[in-house]
């Protein structure tokens, strides 16, 4: 996945620019949160879901965003077919909404849903199991220092199934970081795809550890 920094020399809008599968991604930033700017964990897994398109096959599967940010995971896995869930906390998703629409309107098959996830209690009454259930879970740079590690576990625990497949693309920073890795192997098997050091980034694959059934989509047979 190609990608170009271009400056505003006129007006007031500066974006990051992607090309994926020849079409061009426009992403737009703010500087005063978080999640309004692009984090390279997620250009990490959009190349992954780009380059292993066959083998993790997103067309037509039901696919959640947790901490969309400005959208980028979102608008790759809408392009590569999915019907995606894209979350993140409410002062994020004007912005997210708005790159997420523009990018994705008359280039993919399902309009993705841009809605609020606060993590913790309330995934129970904005995602209840007897109405939604994931194929994939994706997140990038999800774990950092905030405060709500343990709320983000139990959203990660409640939305995993049997047959969701997480796709969890991780920076290390801090030793809060590691420990959370430490934690999420006692709910989940964890795997390693890549290790890339000089970014700190690692991307994951994961599933419960209870999982009752085996299943043969994508990569999952264990
Ligand atoms: C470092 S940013 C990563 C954004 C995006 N995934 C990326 O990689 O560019 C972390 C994201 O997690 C979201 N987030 C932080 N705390 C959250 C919470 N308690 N509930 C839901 N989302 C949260 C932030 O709003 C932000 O979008």
């Amino acid at each position: 996945m190609a990608h170009r920094f271009h400056p505003s020399v006129i007006g007031p809008e500066a974006w990051e620019g992607y090309t994926f599968s020849d079409q061009e991604i426009r992403i737009k930033e703010s500087t005063d949160l978080y999640g309004a700017v692009l984090w390279p964990s997620a250009m990490v897994l959009c190349h992954f879901l780009e380059t292993n398109r066959d083998r993790y096959n997103l067309a037509d599967k039901n696919v959640i965003e947790l901490g969309a940010g400005t959208g980028l995971v979102t608008i790759v896995s809408s392009m590569l077919g999915a019907k995606v869930t894209s979350t993140d906390l409410p002062d994020v998703l004007g912005n997210l909404r708005y790159n997420v629409m523009r990018n994705t309107r008359d280039h993919c098959k399902y309009t993705p849903v841009v809605t609020e996830l606060t993590w913790g209690p309330d995934v129970k009454q904005r995602f209840p199991r007897a109405t939604h259930s994931f194929d994939y879970i994706l997140a990038a740079d999800v774990v950092y220092s905030h405060p709500y590690l343990q709320e983000l576990m139990d959203t990660f625990d409640f939305l995993c199934q049997d047959n969701t497949l997480i796709l969890w693309a991780m920076r290390f920073r801090l030793d809060p970081e590691n420990s959370f890795v430490d934690r999420f192997k006692v709910r989940f098997h964890l795997e390693e795809l890549y290790d890339l050091p000089s970014l700190s980034i690692k991307l994951y694959r994961a599933w419960r550890r209870d999982k009752k059934t085996q299943t043969t989509t994508d990569d999952r047979c264990l």
